[in-house]
């Protein structure tokens, strides 16, 4: 396997008290990896600490090999981990046109931007004029995902992509994230409801209280004991 993005061992504390206890996980290009567990569990811990936003207090963060412990967010950006955060990180006062705009920082063209954003999500071309905050929860979860596909991304890190959407809105944003792993991209996918994900999945762990308490395909014995942690139940 092709690992791209690896945890190694971490441990991460809020305010004193340590929430995640050693936690493994890795994800291989072009494939996707679903880290579930109820909430509280320390997933949005886990991918702050993948995009160096939150500190590990041990262990090792590893981009391609390369040991990225204690990097910055910004040089972790630069390498090429992209978060994706719960409530999608778009603006919602400025239009789909100017959401994407902003990207240009990374260097590339606005039309170039544009034009990959809407060859994916045709539906945003036709809000490219519209407050990013008037568009529906699948629409803003779709430009998220255009914003940050606009950096090259090496790894995408998505937090509860699925929050608040109806099934069938997930199920297309996840037809839509598997072509993105499909081109070479590592995709570490978090969801608190797990029905939806696992469909997609190439490997999946499941973390309660900060331990990845069950990890591998995402087959049956998986499912039972997500329904055991009663977090089988559609979203
Ligand atoms: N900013 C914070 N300050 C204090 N405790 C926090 C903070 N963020 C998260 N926690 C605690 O850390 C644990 C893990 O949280 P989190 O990573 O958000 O879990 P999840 O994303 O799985 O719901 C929880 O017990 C939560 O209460
Ligand atoms: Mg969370």
């Amino acid at each position: 396997m092709n690992t791209l993005l690896e945890l190694r061992a971490v441990r991460a504390a809020h305010e004193g008290v340590t929430v995640l206890h050693g936690v493994d996980l890795a994800v291989a290009a072009g494939q996707v990896v679903a880290l579930l567990g109820p909430n509280g569990a320390g997933k949005t811990t886990t991918l702050r600490v993948a995009a160096g936003i939150h500190p590990a207090l041990s262990g090792q963060l590893l981009l391609g090999g390369r040991d990225m412990t204690g990097a910055n967010p910004r040089d972790l950006a630069r390498a090429g981990i992209c978060l994706i955060p719960e409530g999608r990180g778009v603006f919602p006062n400025l239009s789909v046109r100017d959401n994407l705009l902003m990207m240009t920082f990374t260097g590339r063209g606005r039309e170039e931007i544009e034009e990959t954003a809407f060859a994916r999500f045709p539906v945003l071309a036709q809000r490219a004029g519209q407050a990013a905050g008037t568009l529906s929860g699948g629409e803003q979860q779709m430009l998220a995902l255009a914003r940050g596909l606009a950096t090259d991304p090496a790894a995408l890190l998505l937090d509860e992509l699925s929050m608040g959407l109806a099934p069938l809105v997930v199920s297309r944003l996840y037809e839509q994230v598997v072509e993105i792993a499909r081109q070479g991209v590592a995709v570490l996918v978090v969801e608190q409801f797990a029905a939806a994900v696992l469909g997609i999945a190439d490997h999946a762990a499941v973390l309660v209280r900060g331990r990845v308490r069950r990890q591998g395909s995402p087959d049956d014995g998986l499912r039972d004991e997500l329904s055991a942690l009663y977090l089988g139940s559609p979203a």
